[in-house]
């Protein structure tokens, strides 16, 4: 039998090496992983480095956007990130675990703080499109693991706990920063589905059975793989449009698209506040 998880360890290192060429004596602290039409705050970090993926040995490309996206190493303040512009899906054809690749790559490179973003459909009513929402927990609906296979105990141990697999400490943050701001912001359970299908109306009812407030195609490998390697993560969705059969309307990407760039700015205004917290220490337990 192959093993999955054979010279992945080696994978990873020989990727971060060949980032850590090119940005010198920037040490990333916090990587930003930026969903769907909400790349752009990558452009406002300082004194950056953007490589593109095809630049970085191993990282998975996607099949799908036509370009591939870079990463982004630059300063917030005194705030080191690690920005992904772009990123992977499972619906692309890779597996969680490629999914997952950059998201330890990353955290190889010594980054401790994870924040990973996404477009998402609100299943509960209450959650209009434009609305952020901060990750509570989510509910792996992907049939697949990024951890499947043998496990390499140097990234971290076989069977991790995801008790906090969102860290309440910088969701309070988020709080906090939104507070701050005068932001309405929501707070739930991301359902991370497998797609490139949008869910139908039954599948929404049985999301919210499960308990699920918001329904996307992302963020959970790299959650997954975060936890594992011992960093925290704060998650945002941006709630882009009513989940399958709330409406009645059907859905398009162009409403998911146009409603991303709508919140845009909203969005890179709490996604800074929240930084420069993080560079002030100013952490909630
Ligand atoms: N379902 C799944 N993924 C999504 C949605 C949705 O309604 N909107 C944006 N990404």
């Amino acid at each position: 039998m192959s093993k999955p998880s054979e010279g992945l360890y080696e994978r990873v290192q020989e990727a971060a090496r060949a980032i850590q060429d090119r940005v010198g004596e920037r040490r990333p602290t916090t990587a930003l992983i930026l969903g769907s039409g909400l790349g752009g705050y990558a452009d406002q970090l300082q004194d950056a480095v953007a490589i593109p993926y095809e630049e970085i040995p191993h990282m998975p490309v996607s099949t799908v956007t036509g370009h591939a996206g870079r990463l982004v190493v630059g300063w917030r303040g005194n705030l080191c990130c690690a920005a992904m512009q772009g990123r992977v899906h499972y619906y692309e054809g890779h597996p969680a675990r490629e999914v997952a690749f950059p998201a330890r790559v990353l955290a190889m490179l010594g980054a401790e703080t994870f924040i990973i973003t996404n477009a998402a459909g609100g299943i509960d009513p209450g959650l209009e499109p434009g609305t952020l929402m901060l990750i509570r927990d989510h509910l792996n609906l992907i049939p697949d693991n990024p951890l499947r296979g043998e496990n390499d105990e140097r990234f971290g141990p076989r069977f991790p706990d995801m008790t906090r697999a969102y860290a309440p400490r910088l969701r309070a943050l988020g709080r906090d920063a939104a507070h701050r701001l005068g932001l309405d912001v929501a707070e739930g359970v991301y359902a991370g589905l497998p797609g490139p299908s949008y869910e139908t109306p039954a599948e929404v009812a049985m999301l919210e059975a499960l308990g699920a407030d918001a329904a996307g195609m992302s963020t959970v490998p790299e959650t997954i793989v975060a936890n594992h390697m011992g960093a925290e993560v704060l998650g945002i969705s941006c709630i882009t449009n009513k989940a399958a059969g709330i409406t009645g309307e059907a859905l398009s990407h162009d409403e998911v698209t146009e409603t991303a760039a709508r919140v845009r700015e909203t969005f890179e205004t709490l996604l800074g506040t929240v930084l420069t917290s993080l560079e002030r220490g100013d952490r909630k337990g």
